[in-house]
C-alpha cells in the first residue's frame, strides 16, 4: 500500500509521516483505518483521515496537535479525539477499542481492544480496513475480513448476521455507501437487512441516530437514488407512517437539484446552502403542519432547521400564490422573500410550474437581495427628526422607494425624508 499512500497529496502524506514518527515515539501501533483506506483504494479523493492507535490515542492526538500546533478536540469518554488541520482536513484519532451491543438499536457498550476488536465491530467489510503506518510494518494492508475483495467486487457486506439488529442505522448507511459507490448490496445481507426491516427495528432507534443517518444520506451526490432504494427496501414509517412517497417527490428532487445547480454558478459568494434540508423538506412535503412539528420535536432538529422547515409548511401556499401574479411590485417580492432562508426559496422555485414565480424568486436573487439604503439614524437627527420607533417607518418607505425604482441615490433618499417631513 505504500504505492498508493506516495500517491496522496503531499500534505497527507507529511501528515501520515508525522504520525508515524510519533507513534513510535510513544511505542504505540497506528493505523490508518475505515472510510479513508476504502477510499484511497477506490481512488476516491477524501479528506478525512481516521487514525486507531493500539495505546493510548488522546496521548497520541496531544502529541500530533502541539507537533501541528492545530487544535484538537477531545472526546474522553469514547477516547478520541479530532484534530482540525484546515477547514476541510481533519483527523479523527481514537484508541482501539471492543464494542458489545447490551441490547438490539441500543449504543454499544465500549472498551479498550485490540485492532482486530476495531475491525471487528465495524459496519462492512468495506470499512474493515487498516494500514499500518508505524515501525516496519509501514504501509502494510490489513485485510482480516476480506474487505479489498468486496471493494473490487463492489460488495456491501456485513461482518456477521446479526450486525442491523446491534445497530439498524447500519441499514441507512448500507443503501447510502450501496449508491454513493455504485455497489451491491451482497445476498446474504440483502436478506438480513429485510429480515431487520420486518421486524421494524428501525421504530426502537433513537431517533435523532436516524436523523444523523438521513441527513448524510441527503448530502450525497445522487440521493435521490438512495431515497428510490429506501423506498424499496424499508419505506418510510420511520420518518412518519403518513409519508408518500410517489413520481411527483422523484420529479421535485430532480427539480431541485437544477435549483441548486443554478444558485451555485450564480450566487458563489453568498453562504453555502444546506442541500439536505431541501431534500429533506422535500420529502416531507405532503404530511401536515402538525405532522411536521411532531416530527421536528422527535428528531431533535436545531432551532435555525426547525424554524427553515416550519416556515416553509406555513407559508408555502400564501407565498406562491402572490408571487404567480404577473403584476407585482418589486417591494412586495422583497418583504416576501426576504425573510426565507435560501433553502426555502428555492424549494419553492423548485417546486412551482409558473414562470411568473421562476422570474420573480430570479430577479429576488439578482436585483432585491441585500438592498440597502444609505440614509442613516444620524442622518435623520440631523434632518430634525426625534430618535425612536418611527425611525424604523421612514427606513422601511426608503427602502420600497428604491427597491421600486423611484429614487436611486441618497441625495434622492434624503428629499424623500424631507419630502416626509413635510407631510
Ligand atoms: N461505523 C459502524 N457503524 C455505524 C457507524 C460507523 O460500524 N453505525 C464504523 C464504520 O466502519 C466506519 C467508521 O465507523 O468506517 C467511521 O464512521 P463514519 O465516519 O460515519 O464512516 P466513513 O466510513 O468514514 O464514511 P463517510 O465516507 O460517509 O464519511
Amino acid at each position: 500500500m505504500e504505492k498508493n499512500l506516495k500517491k496522496l497529496p503531499e500534505e497527507i502524506l507529511s501528515l501520515i509521516y508525522l504520525s508515524r514518527d510519533i507513534a513510535e515515539e510513544l511505542g504505540f501501533n497506528a493505523y490508518l483505518i475505515g472510510g479513508f483506506v476504502r477510499d484511497l483504494i477506490l481512488g476516491v479523493k477524501n479528506l478525512d483521515l481516521d487514525i486507531a492507535v493500539e495505546g493510548d490515542g488522546i496521548k497520541f492526538a496531544d502529541n500530533l496537535a502541539q507537533r501541528l500546533n492545530v487544535k484538537l478536540t477531545r472526546h474522553k469518554r469514547f477516547g478520541t479525539a479530532t484534530l482540525t488541520v484546515k477547514p476541510q482536513l481533519k483527523l479523527d484519532i481514537a484508541t482501539t477499542r471492543k464494542e458489545f451491543y447490551p441490547e438490539p438499536a441500543c449504543l454499544p457498550v465500549v472498551n479498550i481492544g485490540m485492532l482486530k476488536d476495531d475491525l471487528a465491530r465495524r459496519d462492512f467489510t468495506i470499512n474493515t480496513l487498516a494500514i499500518s503506518i508505524s515501525g516496519k510494518k509501514f504501509g502494510e494492508l490489513i485485510n482480516l475480513f476480506d474487505g479489498e475483495n468486496d471493494i473490487n467486487n463492489k460488495n456491501i457486506r456485513i461482518l456477521h448476521n446479526l450486525s442491523f439488529i446491534d445497530d439498524p442505522t447500519r441499514i441507512l448507511r448500507a443503501i447510502r455507501f450501496e449508491q454513493r459507490y455504485n455497489f451491491k448490496i451482497e445476498p446474504n445481507t440483502l436478506k438480513c437487512l429485510k429480515e431487520a426491516v420486518k421486524l421494524k427495528i428501525l421504530n426502537i432507534v433513537q431517533p435523532q441516530r436516524l436523523r444523523d443517518e438521513l441527513i448524510l444520506l441527503l448530502k450525497e451526490e445522487n440521493s435521490l437514488r438512495a431515497i428510490k432504494r429506501i423506498r424499496k427496501l424499508v419505506g418510510f414509517n420511520f420518518i412518519n407512517p403518513a409519508l408518500s412517497i410517489s413520481a411527483k417527490t422523484y420529479d421535485l428532487f430532480n427539480s431541485i437539484s437544477r435549483q441548486i445547480r443554478w444558485f451555485k454558478s450564480k450566487f458563489v459568494l453568498h453562504r453555502k446552502l444546506d442541500v439536505w434540508l431541501i431534500y429533506f423538506m422535500a420529502l416531507i412535503d405532503f404530511l401536515k403542519v402538525n405532522q411536521v412539528k411532531s416530527l421536528c420535536r422527535r428528531f431533535v432538529f436545531c432551532k435555525g432547521e426547525e424554524k427553515r422547515i416550519l416556515s416553509y409548511m406555513k407559508l408555502r401556499s400564501k407565498i406562491m400564490l402572490k408571487l404567480s401574479r404577473n403584476k407585482i411590485k418589486p417591494s412586495s417580492i422583497f418583504h416576501l422573500l426576504e425573510p426565507l432562508s435560501y433553502e426555502v426559496i428555492l424549494l419553492i422555485k423548485a417546486k412551482s410550474k409558473n414562470k411568473n414565480i421562476k422570474k420573480h424568486i430570479e430577479d429576488f436573487f439578482h436585483i432585491y437581495h441585500r438592498t440597502d439604503i444609505s440614509v442613516s439614524g444620524h442622518d435623520l437627527k440631523d434632518l430634525g427628526f426625534t430618535p425612536g420607533p418611527g425611525y424604523q417607518k421612514i427606513f422601511n418607505k426608503l427602502l420600497n422607494a428604491k427597491l421600486n425604482g423611484e429614487i436611486k441615490t441618497k441625495k434622492q433618499e434624503l428629499d424623500l425624508v424631507k419630502r416626509l417631513k413635510n407631510k
